[in-house]
C-alpha cells in the first residue's frame, strides 16, 4: 500500500539472499527496514515484535525456516529450527499453518533440493497473500457500499477497527482495512475510529499510520472509547482481524476486541472480522478453551514508547516500580457475537455451517 504516493509491501527479499522487513517498533516515528538472513534474526524479530500480524508472522516464519534449510537441510534441522520458530508467538495460527507448509512441502525432497523448494514455496505463499487479502477487500467492499448507499447525502461509512489488521501485519493491503482502502479509492466516503489499542498502540501506531499514508479519514480514540460512539449512533459497523478462528467460528483478536463485540451486540451494531482461510485453526473448536493467549511483558504495560520534545524515540515509566501486572495480548469473541466472516471466499456467518458453506467439511487443519 501507499507511503506518500508510492506503493510498499511490508516484506520484501534484497537479492542478497536476505529480506527486508519494516521493524515496526519504530513507527509512526521511524521508517526502518531492517535485514533478515537467519532463522535466529527471523525468530528474533517475531519474538520482539518488530514483526507482527497473523498472516505476516507467517510469512516471515517461512522464510525463517528457508534460511535455516540454506544453513543445513537435514531432519534434525529442519525440526529444530520449526520448534524454534513455533515456538516465538503461539496465539496466531498463521506461523504453524506457514511453517507447516514449508516443512510438508520439502520433507520428501532429498536435502540438497529442500532449501530451494522452500524458497520457492514461501514466494508463492507471499503472492496468494496479496490475491487473498484483495479478495477480502472486494467482499467487505460490498457491505460499505451497502451501508453507503443507506445514508443520506455524502455522509461517510463511520467504522471502527482494533489493533492494526492493515498491510502492515500482511503482506500488502491487510485484511480488516483492505475493504477500506478499496471503499476509499472507489471514492465512498468512509470515516475509520482507530482504537489505540493498548498496551502496544498498534491502533495509535500503526493503523492511523497506514491510513494518514493513504489518505484515508480517521479519528483515534482511546479503547474505552468504542461504547460511547456506538450508544450514540456514530458507527455503522465494525470491522477487526484475527489471529485465529476456530472451526466454529469463535474469535480470537487482540486484547480488547471481545469488548467491542459486545458493545456492537448491544447497540445493533454490525461486527464483522475480516481473514483469510490460513486464520481458520481447523484442529479446535472452542476459542475459550482451546486457544493458546500469550501473555506478553510487564514492560508493555509499565512503560509507554513515545516521541519526546527533542525528537527521541524512548519509553517512559507509567506505574509505580515494580507494579503486578497481567499482560494478556488476545481474548476470544464468541462466534455469536459476530455478524460475519469476511473471508476470500466471501462472507459467512462465524458458525461451523457458515465456514462449511465455504471450505467443505474439515475435521484437520488444511489448505482448502
Ligand atoms: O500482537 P499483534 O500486533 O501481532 O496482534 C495483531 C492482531 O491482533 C491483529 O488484529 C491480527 O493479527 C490480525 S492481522 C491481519
Amino acid at each position: 500500500m501507499k507511503i506518500k504516493g508510492t506503493w510498499y509491501r511490508s516484506i520484501r527479499e534484497t537479492g542478497d539472499g536476505a529480506i527486508a522487513i519494516i521493524d515496526q517498533r519504530w513507527l509512526p516515528h521511524e521508517l526502518r527496514w531492517v535485514s533478515l538472513s537467519t532463522a535466529d534474526q527471523a525468530a528474533q524479530a517475531i519474538a520482539e515484535m518488530w514483526t507482527r500480524g497473523a498472516p505476516l508472522l507467517g510469512v516471515v516464519g517461512a522464510y525463517g525456516l528457508c534460511f535455516a534449510l540454506r544453513q543445513e537441510a537435514s531432519d534434525a534441522a529442519l525440526t529444530t529450527a520449526y520448534d524454534r520458530l513455533l515456538a516465538t508467538r503461539p496465539t496466531a495460527v498463521n506461523l504453524r499453518w506457514a511453517l507447516d507448509q514449508i516443512r510438508q512441502g520439502v520433507s520428501f525432497l532429498p536435502e540438497a533440493e529442500r532449501a530451494a523448494q522452500a524458497l520457492a514455496i514461501v514466494r508463492a505463499l507471499c503472492e496468494e497473500e496479496v490475491e487473498t487479502n484483495q479478495a477480502i477487500g472486494r467482499h467487505g467492499l460490498e457491505l460499505i457500499k451497502n451501508l453507503a448507499a443507506a445514508k443520506p447525502g455524502n455522509e461517510p461509512v463511520n467504522i471502527l477497527t482494533h489493533c492494526n489488521a492493515g498491510w502492515l501485519a500482511t503482506v500488502d493491503w491487510g485484511t480488516a482495512l483492505a475493504p477500506i482502502y478499496m471503499a476509499h479509492d472507489a471514492g465512498i466516503p468512509v470515516h475509520v475510529y482507530v482504537d489505540e489499542t493498548r498496551p502496544r498502540n498498534q491502533g495509535a501506531s500503526l493503523t492511523a499510520w497506514e491510513l494518514a499514508n493513504h489518505g484515508v479519514p480517521f479519528t483515534l480514540v482511546v479503547d474505552n472509547a468504542g461504547g460511547h460512539l456506538m450508544q450514540h449512533g456514530l458507527v455503522d459497523m465494525c470491522i477487526v482481524g484475527t489471529d485465529r478462528v476456530t472451526a466454529s467460528g469463535d474469535v480470537c483478536n487482540k486484547i480488547g476486541t471481545y469488548l467491542k463485540a459486545l458493545a456492537a451486540h448491544d447497540n445493533g451494531v454490525p461486527f464483522y472480522v475480516a481473514l483469510p482461510y490460513t486464520t481458520v485453526d481447523w484442529t479446535i473448536h472452542d476459542g475459550l478453551t482451546e486457544i493458546p493467549i500469550e501473555q506478553r511483558s510487564d514492560a508493555e504495560i509499565t512503560h509507554l514508547w513515545g516521541k519526546t520534545a527533542t525528537g527521541e524515540v524512548l519509553p517512559v515509566q507509567i506505574t509505580l516500580d515494580g507494579v503486578a501486572t497481567g499482560n494478556y495480548g488476545f481474548d476470544v469473541t464468541p462466534g455469536r457475537l459476530v455478524t460475519g466472516l469476511i473471508t476470500e471466499r466471501g462472507l459467512v456467518s462465524a458458525t461451523a455451517e457458515g465456514l462449511a458453506t465455504l471450505y467443505g467439511q474439515r475435521t484437520v487443519r488444511d489448505s482448502p
